[in-house]
């Protein structure tokens, strides 16, 4: 019997079933051939949020939470954050190795050249309500980018799908300043393709008249940062951009639902609700009775806890040494005391330490875009920019994998069993029935 198997014994028939072991995983669908009867349906693997189940094989990025590494082709983090830009991670992620000078600048020219968006996208922002939320905006414009680009349909061309990966690039800083700008009533400014790629995003962002120059301290800052949000493996939206890309929708709506997965509170929303959270806290004498309340289950510490990091998020390091040249530059964020003080105690309380509960990046994260002046509105739209090369390479590896196919995961059935229609005169009110909102008054709120 070769040593690679699992033996499984169903004690409900007394048989036992070899289940090949490949890359310290089973194939779920190998259970299939454990059944009672020779037509019975084979077992099912079940896991809800997918905590122990590997949904494709990648070579992007390698993330060991115990140990608190990350890689990006097999770079570490912090090298990356230290060394490279942003655009040359972008490129790395994408072709598996860092660019020769020449195709950076070959890179760099197209992402530049395609760093404007259609006169009808400024419109369709401007038909978003005064205070819509920048993400709400980034999904619903990426999303009618799909319009825009049809042939974006043909991705299975390469030279077409590689054009549609560096307009969603190139556009992402564009489409975000333009929804700040929306939400102020600010003029739009028309990208500068003479400034860095984070240079170009904080003129379209802060320029009123004249002439912009970025602090190059800010602009570096705002680049690691991308470069610390680009890829991290198989979370919640890039699981998005492959699910809902698996369908072969084009890559504009493939993005907009992993910015839609991304806008929730427990994932790239997060570190908006560090800053809601500091604020509320307010200052460091209040710091404890807030961990209290956090033990008693009655909030999350928001910026604390990961699915699969169980030490110190190597990127939070990253980000604490970056807020401190940032904080040179802006002053200290008052709100810094608070969370330093929420840290340590945290760290030094049993509920934390037992759960494995550490800073995540958007801890500090949020300190540093408000220092820099963005509104806790902006926040997750600058995670989103810098994930956007991130859900492109997962994407064109998901396209491009043999394995894979439309996802469509399986269920068990809790319903009731099959029963006749009962017609309305029959039908009895129960308590349980669905909550259903009062009508309002038409013209009401
Ligand atoms: N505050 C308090 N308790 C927590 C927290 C937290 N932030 N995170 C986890 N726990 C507790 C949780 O209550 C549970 O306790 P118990 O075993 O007694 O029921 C235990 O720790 C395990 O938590 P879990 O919810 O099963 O863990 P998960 O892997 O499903 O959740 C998480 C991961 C990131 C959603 C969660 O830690 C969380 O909600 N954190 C706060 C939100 C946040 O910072 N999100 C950003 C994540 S990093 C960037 C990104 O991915 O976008």
């Amino acid at each position: 019997m070769s040593e690679d198997t699992l033996a499984v014994t169903d004690n409900r028939t007394g048989r036992t079933h070899q289940i090949p072991i490949e890359d310290g995983m089973i194939r779920a669908s190998a259970l299939r051939q454990i059944t009672t009867g020779e037509d019975g349906p084979g077992l099912l693997s079940f896991d809800p949020a997918l905590t122990a189940t590997a949904s494709c094989r990648s070579a992007i990025t390698y993330i060991d939470g115990d140990a608190g590494i990350l890689r990006y082709r097999g770079y570490p983090i912090d090298q990356l954050a230290e060394r490279s830009t942003f655009l040359e991670v972008a490129y790395l992620l994408i072709n598996g190795e860092l660019p020769t000078p020449d195709q950076l600048a070959e890179f760099t020219n197209t992402i530049v050249h395609h760093t404007f968006v259609h006169e009808n996208v400024k419109e369709f922002i401007g038909g978003f309500h005064h205070d819509a939320h920048p993400m709400g905006i980034l999904v619903g414009t990426v999303g009618a980018l799909s319009t825009f680009y049809p042939e974006a349909k043909n991705f299975t061309e390469p030279v077409n799908r590689r054009l549609q990966m560096a307009r969603l690039i190139a556009k992402m800083p564009t489409l975000a300043a333009f929804a700040f700008r929306h939400s102020r009533g600010l003029p739009y400014v028309y990208p500068n393709n003479d400034l860095s790629y984070a240079g170009n995003f904080s003129s379209m962002m802060w320029k009123m008249s004249g002439r912009y120059d970025p602090n190059p301290v800010i602009e570096h800052a705002l680049d690691v940062l991308f470069i610390l949000h680009a890829d991290h493996e198989q979370n919640c939206s890039t699981h998005a951009m492959r699910a809902v890309g698996s369908s072969r929708v084009d890559p504009y709506c493939a993005a907009a639902a992993a910015l839609a997965a991304l806008y929730g509170p427990l994932h790239g929303g997060a570190n908006e609700q560090v800053l809601r959270m500091l604020r509320e806290i307010g200052s460091t004498d209040a710091v404890a009775s807030f961990v209290e309340r956090v033990k008693k289950g009655e909030c999350r510490l928001m910026g604390f806890g990961h699915r699969v990091y169980k030490n110190y998020d190597p990127r939070a390091k990253v980000v604490r040494q970056l807020a401190e040249d940032v904080f040179a530059v802006t002053g200290l964020n008052p709100l810094l005391e608070v969370a330093v003080e929420l840290e340590q105690t945290a760290l030094a309380d049993d509920y934390f330490i037992s759960r494995k509960l550490y800073p995540n990046v958007d801890f500090y994260t949020g300190l540093i875009y408000q220092a820099m002046g963005f509104p806790v509105e902006m926040f997750t739209g600058l995670f989103a920019i810098g994930r956007m090369p991130g859900w492109l390479a997962q994407w064109e590896e998901a396209l491009l994998d043999p394995e894979q196919k439309i996802t469509r995961p399986r269920q068990i059935y809790t319903g009731a069993p099959e029963r006749p229609y009962v017609t309305m005169d029959k039908r009895i009110h129960t308590d349980h029935d669905l909550v259903v909102p009062p009508s309002k008054p038409i013209g009401g709120d």
